[in-house]
């Protein structure tokens, strides 16, 4: 009897914070920001696919893009954009002729941009090492090329 008692005492001290918990209101779920999240990469992708062009392809545009271009992508896809650059020969790339109308015809700005951005498939991406403006730059470069 005694026993029981002192159970019953011990129980219900155990289980009173435990009761007491499960009263407290739940967390709102909004406490969690969203923004902690990392997007996908594909609506990332698709984000940068969906922009437009804000940069005019003016005669400062095109020159700051050929600089990037030289520094960045003429390893693979060669100086002038023939896809002969000595990287493209180490990795055994076989690139598209930049200079080709037909390689750009289906990609609009925003396209590659995203390209430029995120990479694609053995081409890296340049995540942030190059300012939105500077990635237009060269996207007017590129679009330059087939005009040559
Ligand atoms: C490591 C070599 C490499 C570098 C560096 C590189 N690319 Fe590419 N690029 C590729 C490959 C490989 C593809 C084809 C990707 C695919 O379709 O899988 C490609 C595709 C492209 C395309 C689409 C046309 C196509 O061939 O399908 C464009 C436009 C392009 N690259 C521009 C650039 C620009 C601009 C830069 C510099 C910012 C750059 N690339 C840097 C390897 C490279």
């Amino acid at each position: 009897m005694k026993l029981a008692l002192v159970c019953a005492f011990l129980c219900s001290s155990l289980l009173a914070p435990l009761e007491c918990r499960a009263q407290e209101p739940a967390k709102p779920a909004d406490e969690k920001p969203a923004a902690d999240a990392k997007p996908a990469a594909d609506a990332k992708t698709s984000s940068d696919a969906a922009k437009t062009n804000p940069v005019k392809p003016s005669p400062t545009s095109l020159s700051s893009g050929k600089k990037k271009y030289g520094q960045d992508c003429a390893m693979c896809h060669g100086k002038d954009g023939a896809g002969d650059g000595d990287l493209a020969e180490d990795m055994k790339l076989k690139l598209k002729d930049l200079r080709d109308a037909e390689t750009l015809k289906d990609l609009s700005d925003g396209d590659i941009y995203s390209l430029i951005n995120n990479g694609k498939g053995k081409m890296m991406g340049e995540e942030g090492r190059l300012k939105p403006d500077e990635i237009w730059d060269i996207v007017n470069f590129v679009r330059s090329l087939p005009k040559k």
